[in-house]
């Protein structure tokens, strides 16, 4: 029997799936949402829906990305990211 993602393994890595997905249905990765989160201005669900396809389907991830969006938010801003510094 082949192993297959459920609700409850999406947030961890398995044999068939190397990468964190985030979100099953667009097929949306840990790795591509903390790039999203580091390089641009993404402050809601929909901010992140618009820019990464993630949570545009079932919606049953959007408690996840608002905890991701919630760890990033917390997080202090020692320096300004470089994507954000002057010209
Ligand atoms: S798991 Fe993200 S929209 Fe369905």
């Amino acid at each position: 029997m082949e192993a297959t993602c459920t609700a409850e393994t999406l947030s961890t890595t398995c044999d068939t799936c190397p990468a964190r997905m985030v979100c099953h249905c667009l097929q949306v990765t840990e790795d591509v949402l903390l790039r999203a989160l580091d390089t641009m201005n993404l402050v809601s669900v929909k901010d992140i829906c618009r820019h990464t396809g993630a949570g545009d389907g079932c919606t049953a991830c959007h408690r996840r990305l608002r905890k991701y969006l919630d760890q990033r938010t917390a997080l202090p801003m020692t320096q300004p990211s470089p994507s954000l510094s002057p010209i």
